[in-house]
């Protein structure tokens, strides 16, 4: 087995998953340094030549060890070399353990023709995981701000699937952002079986498992703008408020299901506006690189009064006035 394991957690987390399969289980260690401009080739490349050094065949395996990044890039090497390897997903993030790690989706991002900014996860596979393994004390070493960010998914589920889960999130938010264990002990199964259960129904994304990209195209669209300074889960978070403004527009829901939606995330410490204005046409530009647009139609998910839909037909103009209701004021 090769293990891919995140440089932040290699020696605590990365050390007990050695310790416990005992010492000669694990015949080599990748370290990968999760940033989202080096979640591309060259990473993934490192991780092949390892698996050559080590003899791994087709009956090894790779064990990511890692926060969603690391999931990504070890779950698409795995299914690339020598056409699939097994890959067993460690999550150590909240993000992953409710989402990244389960259902299968793996990849990297892509240098965008004619300008300096990556598209997000534009090459990559479905490749299912032999195993997911979920240790709660792994967030114990967690920074706040990234275990804020998983929170952002969980209330995506919330939103898209199971609406009692999401008031559970709104009457527990304190605590939740606090990482109180006994909270996120509760809303760990809940969510993750949101995702499970989307994920069983569509497992390659052919219908309903779109939901689960809420604010995930307007997401997209700023998280590779590497001077904001976001992380995936803020993105998102911005990006289902875009998304919910744009379903006002077009009819789906009230403004009071909007600021409704900005409380919860905003009660959790989540961004529901952009740091700083964006050229708008630019995002729109960037938004028609997403995976879901066919030709020059982009397929959004957007939030109704008590669930999500899939819509093709939005108008560019509700799209620009999302955005724009997202640019801070002034
Ligand atoms: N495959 C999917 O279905 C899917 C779903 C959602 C997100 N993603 C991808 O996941 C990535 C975001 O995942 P993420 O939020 O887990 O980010 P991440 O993997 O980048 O980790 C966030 C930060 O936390 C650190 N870290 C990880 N675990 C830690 C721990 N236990 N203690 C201390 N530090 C730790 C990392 O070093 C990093 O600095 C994005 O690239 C996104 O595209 C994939």
């Amino acid at each position: 087995m090769l293990m891919v394991v995140d440089q932040a957690v290699g020696a605590s987390h990365g050390g007990a998953v050695r310790a416990s399969l005992g010492p000669d289980r694990v015949a080599g260690v990748v370290e990968i340094t999760a940033e989202e401009p080096l979640k591309r080739m060259s990473t993934v490349e490192r991780i092949w030549q390892a698996c050559l050094q080590v003899g791994l065949d087709r009956s090894g395996a790779i064990i990511a060890v890692g926060g969603g990044l690391t999931g990504d890039v070890a779950g698409f090497a795995a299914a690339s070399f020598m056409r699939g390897v097994d890959v067993v997903q460690i999550p150590t993030t909240l993000l992953s353990m409710v989402d990244a790690s389960i259902g299968g989706k793996t990849g990297i991002n892509v240098p965008l023709p004619g300008s300096d900014r990556l598209g997000k996860n534009l090459a990559g596979a479905f490749w299912a995981p032999k195993l997911v393994l979920v240790d709660p004390e792994t967030l114990e070493t967690l920074p706040r701000r990234e275990l804020r960010s998983g929170l952002a998914e969980c209330v995506k589920h919330g939103v898209i699937a199971d609406r009692g889960l999401l008031a559970l999130i709104g009457s527990h938010a304190e605590l939740l952002a606090q990482g109180d264990r006994a909270a996120i002990d509760t809303l760990l199964p809940r969510s993750i079986e949101v995702k499970r259960a989307i994920v069983q129904a569509d497992e390659h994304e052919r219908g309903s498992r779109m939901l689960l990209n809420l604010g995930h195209t307007f997401a997209h669209a700023i998280e590779p703008i590497t001077d904001l300074d976001l992380t995936h889960g803020e993105a998102v978070a911005i990006g289902m408020c875009a998304a919910a403004w744009c379903a006002e527009g077009c009819g789906l829901c009230s403004i009071e299901d909007c600021e409704s939606l900005t409380r919860t995330l905003s009660s959790l410490g989540l961004p529901t506006s952009m740091p700083r204005a964006e050229p708008i046409d630019a995002l729109c530009d960037a938004m028609r690189y997403d995976k879901k647009a066919t030709g020059d139609r982009l397929r959004l998910v957007l939030p109704t009064r008590d669930a999500a839909v899939v819509r093709d037909d939005v108008p560019p103009g509700a799209v620009r006035e999302a955005w724009q209701r997202v640019m801070p004021e002034g």
